[in-house]
């Protein structure tokens, strides 16, 4: 593939490692790539800025667009590395397609993500905890406000210098039990990274950061009666001596870092269970002593510990509101494969 490249002229302002928070400041440059008649067209890199759309565009009206999360990490003697690069790239395509959008073809999604890495390359920053978050996006561009998928798309990969997702870092997040609002409905959204769901997923954020929580706990949204997903992440149980985490039932997302934690307790001969996980069954657990750790997975934050799930009517602190054992565990191997420190026997870096 042929990428046109305009470097830029100016440099866009940077913060030290430890100031970086999430998603806040963007490097200098974006990639591009338009899709018009039944082709992708135009890949190029060009400076950060603004895009242009019409007015009428669909994706400002009906929502038709979806996003990646990955990361780019700078390991020992200034190496760089993109995380599971592959798996994005199909997941988007997947989620695309029950948009009724096009996705960018395999080979130009990461030809796109390596040189626009390469290019911003001094924007990956190596300190431990930090990494240059990538946003490939994929939006409805053509104006027309009739009611059908859009003819033509925009793809665009942003690039961000990131530090922890959470203000809290490393420490255990307190969660509100979700009751009243859902994120995903069976045969909805949920699996899909389409900008809807977060939209959804505001007000409930919302209201449990003014009662002084981090996230929500998100139940089903039938019967309110089973565990989906923590805040934007995947969740996981450790109840005795078994990791349960909700099976992937088409509302819940196939997160690339759940996929991780499940490789790895299978390699280490943790007991693991995918399947349906009642609230109920949560709070017996924790009263009879079984429940150990409760912990989300996901790109942003990698593995977050939770030290407390709070309900209308209970407080349920879970081991003692401290990071447990297997936690800890996770959170060191997968950092340490992230930034070469550790052999990585699954294919999940590539060097570039
Ligand atoms: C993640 O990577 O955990 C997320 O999905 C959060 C992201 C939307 C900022």
């Amino acid at each position: 593939m042929n990428i046109e490249i305009q470097r830029s002229t100016t440099r866009r302002i940077r913060v030290p490692a430890d100031q970086l928070g999430f998603g806040k400041y963007f490097a200098d440059h974006m990639a591009t790539m338009e899709f018009e008649k039944g082709a992708w067209k135009n890949p190029r890199i060009v400076p950060y800025g603004p895009i242009s759309l019409e007015p009428g565009a669909s994706v400002l009206h009906y929502g038709q667009a979806m996003f990646e999360g990955m990361k780019a990490f700078r390991g020992k003697g200034g190496k760089l590395f993109l995380f599971r690069p592959v798996f994005h790239a199909k997941r988007m395509a997947a989620g695309a397609a029950r948009l009724c959008m096009p996705s960018p073809p395999q080979e130009e999604f990461l030809s796109l993500i390596r040189s626009l890495v390469k290019l911003d390359q001094d924007w990956v920053p190596a300190e431990r905890g930090s990494a240059l978050y990538l946003r490939p996006t994929l939006i409805g561009s053509e104006s027309f406000l009739g009611v059908r998928a859009s003819d033509s798309y925009l793809f665009f990969i942003i690039n961000s210098p990131v530090g922890a997702y959470y203000a809290e870092g490393f420490s255990p997040v307190k969660i509100w039990v979700e009751e009243q609002y859902i994120r995903a409905a069976p045969g909805g959204l949920g699996a899909v990274k389409a900008g809807a769901n977060y939209a959804a997923s505001l007000l409930a954020s919302q209201e449990a950061k003014k009662k002084g929580f981090s996230q929500v706990l998100w139940l089903d949204a039938v019967e309110k009666k089973y565990i989906e997903e923590v805040g934007t992440m995947n969740v996981f149980f450790r109840i005795g001596d078994t990791v349960i985490t909700p099976s992937l039932d088409g509302t819940i997302l196939a997160g690339a870092t759940r996929d991780c934690v499940i490789a790895l307790l299978k390699e280490w001969k943790v007991k693991l269970e995918e399947r349906p996980i009642s609230l109920t069954e949560v709070f017996a657990a924790h009263k009879s002593g079984e429940l150990k750790e409760v912990f989300g997975s996901g790109t942003a934050a990698v593995v977050s510990p939770v030290g407390e799930l709070t309900t209308s009517t209970q407080k349920y602190s879970i081991n003692s509101g401290k990071v447990g054992e297997l936690t800890q565990r996770l959170y060191d191997e997968i950092t340490a494969i992230q930034y070469g420190e550790k052999p990585d026997t699954h294919g999940w870096i590539e060097e570039i």
